[in-house]
């Protein structure tokens, strides 16, 4: 059961993120859904994760994954029904797993009501006030400013009004299937508290907030002739104009109180890709809870920046009060099972295909335990995206034919976008889908040889990733902890101290001797007599 008066629960926490297309089938689909998530969620429970994160399972056309949402008070048929919402919280709160999802307030699908509503109705009018919709320049025949799409492209579509004739444009951050909303419109967000509401009222314990830095747009949607990928950063003292503008405040704040007027701790969680100074404002008393920690999750593997992040993110947080969190992995970047296993810069969103150089696996997979093993020793929270905890490699050798990703078409077949990382998570050894689906062809293919990775060829496994990351996050809980301190180190290693255990992540591929007489509590791999081989990281004491 979920221990109600740990209100502060979210500090600590471990949050372990389903993708609900890929976590599992329960009616032979080929699509993953909410029964599907709660037949396994005795996984999760032996894993040892505090809450599990969901993204979106809204009705959706899904031409961006559920992140285009066409009604955000109901699932989606092909994920189930309200009721198997209302089955998998009872049963996860009743295994002590807390259940967040998620917000997606930027944007909503063009197959939401008021979207249809707004193209039907003429400018000007208060349907359309709820979108950014704008005369075009050029006697209308070109964009309203030069913003990009976030997806390639401009970030304007035009529309044909009602007598037929070419209109105005809406602005789209995204995909052109993605109209963003005007915050600065009460009705849009009198709506949302319904939203809010409508899930806390079905006992949900927090949401994570989609994209919430762009929610406002500069008064007048100044040009910005820069496209910004990854962590946003100010260029010449200037934050783009759809990126961090005060105005997003006010709106968290709003939300606080709607969560706080609730029993139990609710919590939010910012997806902004912002440096750590400028995600901590989110984070302020009164706003969200925590934020993720994109620059973190943006480091190669290299323990100089690793050290510099984990010191930048701790004093940006701390200042006002909030955990630090950490990620390695989510459904828009590539496994970091695999990314570690390139020593070139990789390119997190872009994807891999067939014919691309391949990633070194084996070196992959030692590095990410490793990296892993460091992430949940640091102090805050930690979020886990499903599969990472089997080693899952990301797919890098889709057929391109197969790909979703609106990226792959609006980038003119330039990325190949955020796929390899979606596909459904194998559960045994047997072909076709692996105990995912009882159908053998799956919403994207699995590989042929991913029942290596599945719970069952794992599970018990002495030195497998599953086992491991039971361990880790076995003793995680366990440990007393106690505030960080940096030991002397030469530069390959991150070392630090937490109360009586010392963590040591060897970031190189040169053995060091170990502490003497040291007894060790966790390794990410076999250690070789005495020494702490490279890419490894230990817990010792
Ligand atoms: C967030 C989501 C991503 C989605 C985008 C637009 O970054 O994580 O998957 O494509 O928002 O909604």
């Amino acid at each position: 059961m979920i221990n109600s008066t740990d209100t502060e629960w979210w500090r600590t926490a471990v949050i372990y993120q389903v993708y609900p297309r890929s976590f599992n089938d329960s009616d032979g689909d080929g699509t993953g859904d909410l029964a599907g998530i709660t037949s396994r969620l005795d996984h999760l429970s032996s894993l040892g994760v505090d809450a599990v994160w969901l993204s979106p399972f809204y009705p959706s056309p899904q031409r961006d994954g559920g992140y285009d949402v066409a009604n955000y008070r109901d699932v989606d048929p092909e994920f189930g029904t309200l009721n198997d919402f209302d089955g998998l919280v009872a049963t996860a709160h009743g295994l002590g797993i807390r259940v967040i999802v998620d917000l997606v307030p930027n944007h909503c699908s063009s197959d939401h009501p008021l979207f249809q509503e707004a193209l039907a109705s003429a400018p000007g009018s208060a349907a359309r006030a709820k979108f950014h919709f704008r005369v075009g320049q050029a006697g209308g025949e070109t964009p309203p400013n030069d913003w990009q799409s976030m997806f390639g492209g401009p970030a304007w579509t035009r529309v044909v009004e009602a007598d037929g004739s070419p209109g105005e444009w809406y602005l789209h951050l995204f995909d052109r299937s993605q109209p963003d909303w005007n915050w600065d419109n009460s009705a849009v967000r009198a709506d949302f508290e319904l939203t809010l509401r409508f899930w806390l009222d079905r006992h949900v314990d927090g949401f994570r907030v989609d994209v919430c830095d762009a929610m406002v747009k500069a008064e007048g949607l100044p040009n910005w002739p820069h496209l910004t990928k990854g962590v946003v950063s100010p260029i010449d003292g200037v934050m783009p104009p759809m990126w961090d503008q005060e105005g997003i405040h006010e709106i968290f704040r709003e939300w606080r109180e709607v969560l706080d007027s609730y029993s139990g701790t609710r919590m939010l969680c910012a997806e902004a890709w912002l440096q750590p100074e400028r995600t901590a404002r989110i984070v302020r008393p009164g706003e969200m809870n925590q934020a993720f920690n994109f620059a973190y999750l943006e480091q190669a593997w290299d323990a100089p920046a690793i050290r510099r992040t984990i010191e930048t993110s701790l004093s940006a947080n701390d200042a006002v009060g909030a955990p630090t969190t950490w990620v390695l992995s989510n459904h828009d970047v590539m496994r970091h099972a695999s990314r570690y296993g390139y020593d070139t810069h990789v390119e997190l969103e872009s994807g891999v295909g067939a014919e691309d150089p391949q990633p070194d696996r084996a070196l992959g997979l030692r590095r990410a335990r490793a990296a892993t093993a460091l992430m949940l020793a640091l102090p805050g929270s930690a979020y886990l995206y499903q599969g990472e905890e089997l080693g899952m490699p990301e797919a890098t050798d889709l057929p391109d034919g197969v790909r979703q990703d609106p990226v792959w078409e609006r980038s003119g077949h330039l990325i190949r976008g955020r796929d390899g990382c979606r596909i459904p998570l194998p559960w045994t050894n047997e072909a076709a889908s692996f105990g995912f689906s009882t159908s053998a062809t799956t919403w994207l293919p699995m590989a042929g040889d991913l029942g290596s990775f599945s719970v069952e060829a794992q599970d018990g496994v002495a030195g497998s990733t599953l086992e491991f990351y039971r361990a880790a996050l076995a003793l995680r809980r366990s440990l007393g902890w106690g505030q960080l301190t940096w030991n002397e180190s030469p530069d390959e290693l991150i070392d630090f101290s937490r109360g009586g255990v010392r963590v040591i992540a060897n970031v190189s591929s040169v053995a060091r001797a170990l502490p003497q007489g040291c007894e060790v509590l966790l390794a990410s791999g076999p250690l070789e007599g005495g020494t702490l081989p490279g890419d490894t990281t230990v817990w010792v004491r």
